[in-house]
C-alpha cells in the first residue's frame, strides 16, 4: 500500500560542460523499476491539466525536461505538490497514488518513464473509487 512518503524527487548524475549539460536515468539504478514504456507531454494550453488518475500496477518517473510544472500526488489521506522545474531531477510515483499535473510554463516537457505497458485497465480515473479501493487496501 503505498503512501505520500513512498514518492521520491530523485538527483539524477549531471555532468556540466561548456558545450551543454548532460543527465541521464538507467533502470533498477537511479529509478526503483524497469522502464517498459516513455512518453511525454508537451503543447500543453495555459491553465490545462493532466494526469487527473492513479495507475493500480504502473509506477512512474516524470522529469521536466524543459520548463516547470507541478505534480500533485495524493494517497487518499495526505496530498503533496512537487515543483518540477530542472532536467537533472525527477519524480518517483509508485503504484496506487492519485496524481495530477498543472501549472505547465509555456513550452514545458514532461518526459514520463513507466513500469507497465499502456493498459487502459490499470487505470483509475474516478476520485471516490481510487479512495475505496485505498480505504479496502486493494491499491
Ligand atoms: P492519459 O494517460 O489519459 O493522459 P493524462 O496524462 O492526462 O492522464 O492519456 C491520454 C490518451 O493517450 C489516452 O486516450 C490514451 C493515450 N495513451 C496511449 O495510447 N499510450 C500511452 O502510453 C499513454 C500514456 C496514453
Amino acid at each position: 500500500m503505498s503512501s505520500i512518503q513512498d514518492v521520491k524527487l530523485i538527483e539524477l548524475p549531471r555532468f556540466n560542460d561548456p558545450r551543454g549539460n548532460l543527465s541521464f536515468v538507467e533502470q533498477n539504478n537511479h529509478i526503483p523499476f524497469e522502464i517498459k514504456r516513455t512518453y511525454w507531454i508537451y503543447d500543453v494550453p495555459g491553465g490545462e491539466e493532466r494526469g487527473g488518475h492513479v495507475f493500480k500496477q504502473n509506477q512512474e518517473f516524470i522529469v521536466a525536461l524543459s520548463g516547470a510544472f507541478d505534480v500533485i500526488v495524493d494517497d487518499g489521506k495526505q496530498k503533496k505538490k512537487f515543483t518540477l522545474n530542472r532536467s537533472y531531477y525527477g519524480l518517483y510515483v509508485p503504484a496506487g497514488l492519485w496524481r495530477e499535473m498543472e501549472n505547465f510554463s509555456t513550452n514545458s516537457l514532461a518526459l514520463e518513464l513507466g513500469s507497465r505497458h499502456y493498459d487502459v485497465s490499470d487505470y483509475v480515473r474516478d476520485y471516490d473509487e481510487f479512495l475505496k479501493l485505498k480505504r479496502d487496501g486493494e491499491i
